[in-house]
């Protein structure tokens, strides 16, 4: 868990100095308003208690399980190829029918719905900037989407998103966004110097494509006293959420869909080429972005684990009833409290597997790092059998899925379907897999 933990809390933590946020004073705040947000909602759930989730820390008694023989699996995993009437999804017509199904008890009871009304975005430039990335000239630019508050002017919302492309390209390029930090510039200068690898986005550059960072919490904060606040508070008029209301990860992921709006609007970007990536949490909003976004051509889900790709039916590693809590609820609707108390997490209607399905056809790179270093709170097992379970839905579309079923060593990159899946030799980082990840998309890009 430190190991999983520390790093990105670095991260998180410079990203909040940057925009003057997180005194202790701040995150005390922070954590009590989420906790009353969290207790509005079991109580308008009818809900009196909830099961608490094992520890992170492997030395805590109460830890969550590491060991694989003790992972039961709650129950039969649910077959994203048979309807809920019980009848088998035969065609690539009955797929679509049968999507429609897992999206609504995606919406209903996992991540929540979209508002029927979300305010519009209007891009902006607020600087372009001709620079060089490493020894890649490139044109930098600060774009931010202005949300329409006229409904609520209470709350200002703008999306930042930086995007970098090569300098004078010959024609439009492929762009990978990833959801991360805005770290000021001297220490992106800093990181750089001290890396003895190149940077993601030098390895893009090197490709002649772009990289894009779109900040997730410039329009959603990541806790729950945010949700009157960001998009979801301007969506709602300032008012607390319903049970099916979007949470967060729903959100970030909207925030993708503006971005590919102004890809869309830029002829330095091929927009019919744009991918997502993101780790840990925003491995999650990648996830959940690629399923519900169909304009994003190839997700890198870093880390993603319980909310993610982790299958939940499993007893290994992070648990429902961590992502319940009142530290992660923030990130679903309010009804997937549920299934930590009085339901189970199989219960769902719906599990991990589905939403990597929920992809199809298009490609979908799932990496993880190695259980000695980053520990197994992120459960590379899990992720990597609802990758397999998600391959009969690639296998109806015509595509190869995962294609193995034997769990493969450390460094193997097994990328023959349209879902990919590598375990690399270090931590909770995308790091050692942005390589395997670039040479698969380029498969599909460069053609
Ligand atoms: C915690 C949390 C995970 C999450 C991770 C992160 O470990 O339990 O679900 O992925 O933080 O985003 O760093």
């Amino acid at each position: 868990m430190t190991k999983i933990l520390i790093p990105f809390l670095i991260a998180i933590c410079m990203a909040g100095k940057a925009n003057g946020q997180f005194s202790r004073q701040a995150m005390d705040s922070i954590n009590r308003l989420s906790f009353q947000d969290h207790a509005l909602m079991m109580q308008q759930l009818g809900i009196t208690q909830f099961r608490p989730g094992p520890s992170g820390d492997p030395s805590a008694p109460n830890a969550a399980n590491t060991d694989e023989s003790k992972a039961t699996t709650y129950s039969m995993l649910p077959d994203p190829l048979v309807f809920d009437n019980g009848n088998k999804v035969q065609t690539k017509k009955d797929w679509e029918k049968r999507k429609s199904e897992l999206m609504e008890h995606f919406d209903r009871e996992v991540y929540g719905r979209f508002p029927k009304d979300i305010p519009g975005v209007t891009w902006k430039t607020i600087s372009v900037k001709d620079t060089s990335f490493g020894s890649f000239p490139v044109r930098i630019r600060e774009l931010s989407g202005v949300v329409d508050n006229s409904t609520f002017p209470e709350l200002d919302v703008a999306i930042r998103l930086i995007l970098g492309t090569p300098l004078q390209p010959s024609k439009p390029v492929p762009v990978i966004m990833e959801f991360g930090f805005d770290f000021p510039a001297a220490f992106m200068r800093r990181m750089q110097q001290d890396s003895k690898e190149p940077s993601w986005q030098e390895q893009l550059l090197a490709q002649g494509w772009g990289y894009a960072i779109l900040v997730p919490v410039s329009f959603q904060a990541d806790n729950g006293a945010g949700l009157r606040q960001g998009i979801i508070g301007l969506a709602n008029k300032g008012q607390s959420r319903k049970f099916d209301d979007w949470g967060t990860l729903k959100a970030w992921a909207w925030g993708a869909s503006r971005a590919l709006d102004y890809f869309e609007s830029d002829q330095a970007v091929d927009a019919s080429r744009i991918g997502i990536a993101g780790l840990s949490r925003y491995g999650k909003a990648a996830l959940v972005a690629m399923a519900y976004e169909p304009r994003l051509a190839i997700g890198f889900i870093g880390s993603s684990g319980a909310g993610g790709a982790k299958l939940l039916r499993r007893n290994l590693g992070e648990q429902v009833e961590n992502l319940a809590s009142p530290a992660e609820y923030h990130w679903f609707a309010g009804n997937f409290i549920r299934y930590a108390g009085p339901l189970t997490p199989n219960d769902l209607p719906v599990d991990a597997h589905q939403l990597i399905a929920l992809c199809a056809p298009r490609p979908v790179f799932i990496s993880c790092g190695a259980p000695g270093v980053e520990g197994r709170w992120i459960d590379q097992m899990g992720m990597f059998m609802a990758a397999t379970h998600a391959g009969p839905v690639y296998q109806l579309l015509g595509k190869e899925g995962l294609g193995a079923s034997v769990y493969p060593d450390e460094g193997v990159s097994l990328d023959r379907g349209e879902i990919a899946f590598r375990q690399h030799e270090g931590g909770h980082t995308l790091g050692p897999n942005w390589p395997w990840f670039i040479r698969y998309a380029a498969r599909y890009f460069n053609r």
